[in-house]
């Protein structure tokens, strides 16, 4: 696929910094005494946070600094996820809990971004019920930030952008990244696959690619700077340049990156099964460097439903690519996504997704309660089953995913795990980490060790997070 018609192109991007420039000049001059301040909340995946993070590059860029509460705030952006209805609930509410805030600042500027506002419907929402947001902008503009700030501040009028596009590639924004030594890194956008219950298509685009070697350069670079765990983002990332020749596409990819020198461990998500072939799973085997950890989301262990939501996998090829996998691997952690309650959904059917979860034996589980989404097929689908119903269902699920975690940390006893130390834990001296396979573990040790690789063997397995003991 050809990705130069995503491409933002350079004009574009040196016009922003021209506004960029403009902004901060302007700025300078409200706020003379010192950098005004902006706060910023991401909602939904992590490729969202990493859209968050050049949010942030472009503030600091124009001037800004940052602050952690919306009191201390010059600016509150908020960048949005539409993935489910209560994401949505919980951003109407703590925008409206801003208005209050506004009357006693009221230079204070409010920005909504992301995934939500691509929606039509709620941008209208926002712009007749909510007329002390000064600033509404979509997934396709992110990168006009500049142009929008300097807009809003020298003409005094709200400015809104939800321009429709089958979505852009804007390489070259400024990165402020929240984490010293864990980098987010995007290699493709957007999502074709229309699962019959996801608004992503909706609001994100059509998919496309970075180019392999901006990927790469990238990645040298987090790695030159000290980040010791990479993380690649995309929805679908096995279908990364999937219409281009083999040494161009995501295990190839994977494989470039992993002979990249220096210290540090690869994750990517999400996988989808249609497009999970054993030539990734052997690249995955074949490197120390990546993680041996798969998110494979596998959504509904039943056909029919499967088929329903327009998968384009069944539980058969499901399993037949987990059983290589741990063949491959025999290590390996795989967690995954599932939902309860697709409209239809028996409770015959749904006792298929538990068998399926007890064959895995996931390390865990991302679960969720179908949420009708406005524009997506499965909205209009007959849905009887009550929500009181669908709840005792989710129960089920945990509970049993519960028994089969701690089934598999119980069995991480006496073992030693490479870990890379993230934070301070509760209790005294404690310190908190993840295994290559996504495990929490807990530990006593100086904090000056977080954020490198040390040996840790467990000691005391519990169900979601295992203690154990630092080795010298
Ligand atoms: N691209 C990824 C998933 C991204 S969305 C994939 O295909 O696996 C993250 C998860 O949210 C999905 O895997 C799904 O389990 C859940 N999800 C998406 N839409 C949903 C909806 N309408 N209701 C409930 N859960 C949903
Ligand atoms: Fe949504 Fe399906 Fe695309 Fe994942 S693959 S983002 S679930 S449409
Ligand atoms: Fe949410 Fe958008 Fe991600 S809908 S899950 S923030 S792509």
């Amino acid at each position: 696929m050809n990705n130069n018609r995503f491409t933002v192109p350079q004009e574009e991007l040196e016009k922003q910094n021209e506004y960029s420039a403009l902004a901060a000049e302007l700025l300078c001059s409200l706020y003379p005494a010192e950098k005004p301040k902006a706060y910023v909340h991401t909602y939904g995946c992590q490729g969202n946070v990493s859209d968050g993070e050049r949010l942030q590059g472009l503030l600091r860029q124009m001037g800004y600094d940052f602050v952690d509460s919306v009191e201390e705030a010059d600016l509150v952006l908020y960048n949005t996820c539409a993935i489910r209805e209560h994401a949505e609930d919980r951003v109407f509410g703590n925008v409206g809990a801003l208005k209050p805030i506004k009357k006693t600042k009221p230079n204070m500027l409010i920005a909504l971004c992301g995934c939500m506002m691509q929606q039509q419907a709620i941008a209208e929402k926002i712009k007749n019920s909510y007329s002390f947001v000064d600033l509404v902008f979509g997934t396709h503009v992110l990168h006009k930030l500049p142009e929008f700030i300097y807009k809003r501040l020298s003409t005094g009028k709200r400015v809104i952008d939800i321009t429709e596009s089958d979505g852009v590639i804007a390489e070259g924004l400024p990165v402020k990244r929240d984490g010293t030594f864990k980098a987010w890194i995007p290699i493709m956008y957007g999502c074709n696959n229309f699962c019959s219950y996801c608004i992503v298509p909706y609001v994100r685009g059509r998919e496309r690619s970075r180019d392999f070697e901006d990927i790469l350069s990238e990645v040298r670079e987090v790695v030159s700077l000290g980040y010791k765990e990479i993380t690649l983002l995309g929805q679908n990332v096995n279908s990364y340049n999937k219409d281009l020749q083999q040494d161009k596409q995501f295990p190839a990819l994977l494989k470039a990156i992993s002979e990249i020198e220096g210290d540090f461990i690869i994750r990517f998500m999400t996988s989808h099964p249609r497009d999970c072939t054993k030539e990734l799973l052997d690249v995955m085997a074949s490197s120390n460097k990546i993680a041996k950890h798969l998110h494979l989301p596998f959504q509904s262990g039943n056909d029919r439903v499967l088929k329903e939501m327009n998968r384009h996998y069944d539980r058969e090829k499901y399993l037949s690519l987990i059983n290589y996998a741990y063949s491959v691997m025999p290590e390996l952690s795989i967690t995954s996504d599932v939902i309860v309650g697709f409209p239809g959904e028996t409770y015959e059917e749904f006792k298929d997704t538990l068998s399926l979860i007890e064959r895995v034996k996931y390390t865990s589980l991302f679960t969720f309660i179908f949420s009708p989404r406005p524009g997506t097929k499965a909205y209009a689908m007959p849905d009887p089953v009550s929500r009181e119903e669908k709840g005792k269902w989710f129960k089920e699920l945990t509970d049993l995913q519960e028994s089969i975690a701690g089934r598999r940390t119980a069995s991480m006893k006496g073992k030693t795990y490479r870990v890379l130390i993230e934070e301070k834990a509760k209790g005294e001296g404690m310190l908190s980490g993840r295994t290559e396979g996504n495990v929490i573990i807990e530990f006593s040790g100086d904090e000056n060790l977080i954020g490198s690789f040390r040996n840790v063997k467990v000691t005391n397995p519990r169900t979601w997070i295992v203690y154990g003991e630092l080795e010298k």
